[in-house]
Formats: structure tokens, sequence, C-alpha cells
């Protein structure tokens, strides 16, 4: 049987992977780089990483000799980087900051992560070849990666405007710091994640503000959930954020204990941090579409 490259190259691509510029340097010294998107962690013991990168590469020869190279994983903000080093671009480094890493290969600024590796295999994979590294220094912030779907960029933000901006819609910040989740008193003695009304800006622009009046510093990950609450007739986006240090203006970040959950007076709310404590516990995240009732856990994945 023979399989249409095309239709396989499509059905590759329905798998939302992160998007990475991976560096290097040539003979010369001069930084070398290309988009890539095959990234997968490999291995912590010894700690080891994998890219493929095609045998028609112009940097083949240059990468798959190397004695090292690095892996930028692009934050959200980061599309334009990732279009110029798709592209035939004569200085890919002109319009990007950039660094040598401990290990010497370039690493960029403002990425999600990034890898500094040394060469640890590289092996002959049909029109690709697998560069193997050896992680030797790397840094991870908190600023959510790029997302990449169906030949298109995914980003929280775009979930959230393509689900709409209802008179009725309201975000909600399920910031987690530690395995503690930041909660907020709900006016009735209960208690609440911090939520706000999504208006005409938007529902990230409404996650800024509500992050801004928190006065913390957290990211907003990804949507964590999406429900309808029938008696209040509101549809909730629920943003996964993580904090760094920092004391919020207001609420505590409490742990999520069986007495704390009887706490949350919304039930929609309350069985989606159920959720959340159980997921946390397994560190296995999905997506949660339903009602306050029912519902079904899927991927994050978005159209093009
Ligand atoms: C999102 C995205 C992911 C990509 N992933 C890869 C990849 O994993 N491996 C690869 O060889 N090319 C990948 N490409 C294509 C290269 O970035 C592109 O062909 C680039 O021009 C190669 O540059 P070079 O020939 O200067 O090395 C990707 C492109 C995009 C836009």
């Amino acid at each position: 049987m023979t399989l249409d490259p095309r239709a396989l190259r499509d059905a590759f691509g329905t798998f939302m992977t992160g998007v990475t510029v991976v560096t290097a340097h040539d003979a010369e010294g001069e930084p070398i780089g290309f988009t890539a998107n095959s990234f997968s962690s490999v291995s912590l013991d010894p700690p080891l990483l994998l890219v493929c990168v095609a045998n028609s590469s112009r940097n083949f020869a240059t990468l798959t000799q190397a004695d090292g190279f690095a892996v930028n994983i692009l934050s959200e903000s980061q599309k334009d980087v990732s279009n110029t080093f798709a592209r035939p671009v004569e200085d890919r480094f002109a319009t990007v900051s950039w660094q040598p890493g401990p290990h010497g290969s370039p690493v960029l600024a403002d990425v999600s992560a990034w890898f500094d590796c040394a060469m640890h295999k590289t092996v002959d994979a049909g029109d690709h070849t697998i560069l193997i590294g050896e992680v030797k220094a790397f840094e991870a912030t908190t600023a959510p990666g790029l997302g990449y779907a169906r030949g298109a960029y995914v980003t929280a933000a775009a979930e959230a405007e393509a689900l709409g901006h209802g008179a009725n819609l309201f975000v909600s910040a399920l910031i987690e710091r530690a395995g503690d989740v930041l909660l907020v008193d709900d006016g009735n003695g209960g208690l609440t994640l911090p939520e706000t009304r999504v208006g005409k800006a938007g529902a990230s622009a409404a996650l800024e503000t509500l992050i801004a009046g928190l006065a913390l510093d957290a990211d907003p990950g990804f949507i964590y959930s999406v429900y309808e609450d029938g008696a209040r007739e509101h549809q909730h986006i629920s943003f996964l954020c993580q904090a760094a240090a920092g004391t919020p203006a207001r609420g505590t970040f409490t742990a999520l204990t069986p007495s704390t959950l009887m706490d949350i007076a919304d039930p929609a709310m309350r069985i989606m941090l159920e959720r959340f404590a159980s997921e946390s516990r397994m560190g296995n995240f999905g997506v949660y579409f339903g009602n306050q009732t029912s519902g079904h856990v899927r991927k994050v994945v978005s159209g093009s």
C-alpha cells in the first residue's frame, strides 16, 4: 500500500506541538538556527532530548557535525521568531536578542525555556536525522509556550478569542503555586477562584486585568476548563496560571483538601477544582468541556 505523503504530513500535523528554534555555531563561529517542532524529551538520567533535522536543511552538515546545539522553546509572543527561522532569511539572528549559553550554543531572549546540549548521538531516520542532545544547562520560565497544530499557531489567547465574547462570559484564574491554589472570599462566606466578567476587549484582556488586580506575577498557561453554569446562565473559561513568589492583594494560596473543596459554593467550580486536585496528584491535565453535572475531558487542541 502506498501512503499519500501530503495526507500523511497533514495527519502528523493534527498533533499539537510546541515550537522551538534549534541553534548551533558553524565552523566560522557564526550562529545558525532553524524552526523545529519535532522536539521531544527523551531521558532524565542521563538528561537527553531529541529534535529531527531534514537532510535537505541548509544547516544539515553544520548541525550533524556540531559538538552541541541548543533547543529554544518559543513563548506565545514569538510567532515572528518562528517565521524568521523557518524562512530563507539572510541573517536570522539580526532581529532577535541572543547570547551564548553555558555550553556555547545560542540561547534566545524571551523564550519559555532553553536547553543547551552537547551532541550525544545522531541517528539516520529516513529523510530526517535525529539529533540527540545531552542537556548541559537549561532554564525554564513561567511564560506560556507557543503551540502549533494543523499548520497554524495556537495560543491560549487565540483559543479564548475563538470562544467568543458572550455577554455572560466569565474568566477565572486557577493560579497554582507549589501545589496550592489561590482562593478568594466569594462574599457569602464561601471560597471561589478570582473571576471577572469578560468585556468587549475579550477574554485574555479580562484575565490580564484580573491578574494585575491581584498584584501577582503570574502567566496564563492554558485554558484548563470551559463550562456552563446552568443556574447562573454563565459560560466560564478557567485559565491555569503559574504564580511566582509574592503575596497576592487578596485571597490565600490554599491546599485543595476535601474540607476546603466543601467551601467552594459554586458546584461547577467545585467539580472543576476536585478534578484539578486529582490531576495534580497524577500530573496529567486535560480540558473539560461540559456543564455542572456532565461533561467530558479532552486534550487541548485548537482548530487552524
Ligand atoms: C512550525 C514549524 C516546525 C518545523 N519543524 C521542523 C523540524 O522539526 N525539522 C526540520 O528539519 N524542519 C522543520 N521546519 C522547517 C524548517 O524550519 C525550514 O525548512 C527552515 O527553512 C530550515 O532552514 P535551513 O534550511 O536554513 O536549516 C519547521 C517549520 C515550521 C514553521
